[in-house]
């Protein structure tokens, strides 16, 4: 048995634990506030992982902000360049992605990550989403608008399809993010029994 990784919540994952996991790398998704950046931090660091935030990657490569990119590049613009950097990605093992809440709304998506990728959806209600969205101070372009509930209802309703395609679901809401994080270290010991993929 090898060491137990530092405990962030539930039954720690040893290190001979990690390397046996059936996939090398999980990808978080969601919508905007649903604790995709936190989550997939604390994650990374109980299974000493990398921890990618796919919308600090665009920016560090672009030189721009998102709402910059937004601005100069439309919403259209803005995608081609977020599943460049996601493919790129994606070829990475031992990494945990916090991806951006619109990458996986697209014909197929999630269903083409490479193989060996754990996809995990992390749901949120549109009113808590909006409470941790204006809480953060990070623009969000998408909900610039007059009704910006109304927004992240209509936006979760139409992307719920999308998100729903992920291999394990977990409810956010009451949860804090040290707890969403336990629940998936508990589905990653059921994974060592039973592995999801060959
Ligand atoms: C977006 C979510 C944002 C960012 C961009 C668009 C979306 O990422 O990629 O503002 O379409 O939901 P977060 O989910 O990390 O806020």
């Amino acid at each position: 048995m090898g060491r137990a990784l530092s405990r962030v919540g539930g039954e720690p994952l040893s290190k001979d634990d990690v390397s046996r996991l059936s996939f090398r790398r999980i990808v978080l998704v969601g919508f905007m506030g649903s604790g995709k950046t936190t989550v997939a931090r604390l994650l990374a660091e109980h299974l000493e992982w990398d921890f990618v935030d796919l919308d600090e990657a665009i920016e560090g490569r672009e030189g721009r902000t998102i709402p910059q990119i937004f601005e100069e590049e439309g919403e259209a613009g803005f995608r081609g360049i977020e599943q460049e950097m996601a493919e790129e990605l994606l070829s990475r093992d031992r990494m945990v992605l916090a991806s951006g809440g619109g990458w996986p709304c697209a014909e197929g998506r999630l269903e083409k990550v490479p193989e060996k990728t754990l996809t995990v959806w992390l749901q949120v209600s549109p009113e808590l989403a909006l409470e941790r969205v204006r809480g953060q101070g990070v623009r969000r372009p998408l909900l610039e608008v007059a009704d910006p509930l109304g927004r992240v209802r209509s936006l979760i309703s139409a992307r719920k399809q999308y998100y729903e395609k992920a291999e394990w679901w977990v409810d956010t809401e009451a949860c804090s993010a040290q707890d969403i994080v336990s629940q998936v270290i508990e589905r990653l010991h059921a994974d060592l029994e039973r592995p999801l993929r060959s």
